[in-house]
């Protein structure tokens, strides 16, 4: 998705494709097929390169250091992403800066947890997405599957108390090496199972404060450390204001309504961000902009996604439609639908009904 913006700036990208054929292959020319934990592929790709960038973060943090060594210009660079990369590193950083985080703790033991207190939640500071990697537990025994796989991947594991949260938003913000920073209006985010389903910008019903306290320390979290292009911060609204969850130095997918619901696209001002152009107008187009994602069909069918078209285009005309060039999988990310407009309840209509239809799950009446 950063390759839209990259090719109206004329800006050339190469990429490292995790295997053939994916999303970003499709539309990226000039890309090797190659894995990237290994240092040699990395060294060899940006011979040439003006800047690195990403759109996951699990580079590992050392191979960033050696190309940042090496006179590459890594943004995020490695001190900064390792906040993304590993939750335990984040969770310290942000309680050392003041910023406000669920209680947590590193545990090695299934006693430590129980010590915590029943019931929370256990992460894998490493490696996981979309909810893996993630745990509810209320007792010892719910523990046992956490711990295998921080075992085996070798990585901490951090016990944290479940917040009764009201509802998850999501602050982004974009800033450049030379310290100019744009921040996005504060969204509401929904998950089901650990995976982000609907986002609506600006968040409904958002105390002003609570917008403008959320904006300012997304804006302070960047800059103490010291982050380059999109920072997403994680939110969950309380009773007694936001904690973060946790931190993405890439484009996210709480910001893909920026796409046709900002002035500036997050995949846009990223790229301005890593090559320190000035940033574009973070600023809304409409009153409200509703995101949902599109995921393969639960049926396992899949979903109807090109054939889809003629039915979600000519139901509505404004409807913007993001696919992404993936096989159909049960719950596999595979494309988005924006829906702006000046009632929200008509944008989360639009939006919802497409997401659905391209998915599978309304029948052929809705045709
Ligand atoms: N401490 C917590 N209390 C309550 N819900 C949580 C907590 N941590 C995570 N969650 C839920 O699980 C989702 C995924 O957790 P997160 O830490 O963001 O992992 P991921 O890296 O998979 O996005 C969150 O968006 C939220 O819905
Ligand atoms: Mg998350």
């Amino acid at each position: 998705m950063m390759a839209e913006p990259a090719a109206a700036l004329g800006v050339p990208l190469r990429l490292l494709a995790e295997a053939p054929g994916v999303s970003a292959a499709q539309v990226i020319p000039d890309h090797v097929v190659g894995d990237y934990t290994d240092l040699a592929t990395l060294e060899e790709l940006v011979t040439g390169c003006r800047v690195v960038t990403f759109d996951h973060e699990h580079v590992p943090t050392d191979h960033l250091r050696a190309l940042a060594a090496s006179g590459t210009a890594v943004r995020p660079g490695p001190e900064a992403l390792v906040h993304a990369q590993d939750k335990v590193v984040m969770r310290e950083a942000l309680a050392r800066i003041g910023a406000p985080v669920p209680r947590f703790r590193v545990v090695e033991r299934v006693e430590e947890v129980a010590d915590f207190g029943f019931p929370c939640v256990l992460k894998t500071s490493r490696g996981g997405y979309d909810g893996k990697g993630v745990w509810f537990v209320g007792t010892p025994a719910d523990c046992a599957p956490a711990f295998e796989v921080a075992e085996r991947s070798g990585v901490r594991l951090l016990a944290e108390e479940h917040v009764a949260f009201r509802r998850e938003l999501s602050a982004l913000v974009a800033r450049s090496p030379s310290g100019q920073s744009a921040a996005y209006p504060v969204v509401e985010s929904t998950q089901v199972d650990g995976v982000c389903r609907e986002v609506i910008a600006p968040a409904p019903g958002l105390d002003p404060d609570l917008a403008s306290g959320a904006e300012a320390l997304a804006l302070r979290i960047a800059r103490e450390l010291d982050v380059t292009g999109i920072l997403a911060v994680e939110l969950f609204e309380t009773d007694d204001g936001v904690l973060v969850n946790e931190l993405a130095m890439r484009p996210h997918n709480t910001g893909h309504w920026t796409q046709d619901g900002a002035v500036t696209s997050q995949f846009e001002n990223h790229l301005r961000a890593v090559l320190d152009l000035p940033l574009g107008s973070p600023v809304a187009r409409a009153p409200w902009t509703v995101m949902v994602n599109i995921l393969g069909g639960s049926s396992g069918v899949g979903g109807r996604l090109y054939d889809g078209y003629p039915h979600a285009l000519a139901r509505d005309p404004r409807l913007r439609v993001h696919l992404y060039g993936k096989e159909p999988r049960p719950g596999r990310k595979v494309g988005h639908v924006n829906a702006y407009g000046d009632d929200l309840a008509d944008c989360l209509e639009r939006a919802r009904h497409a997401a659905a239809w391209f998915a599978g799950e309304l029948g052929n009446e809705s045709e």
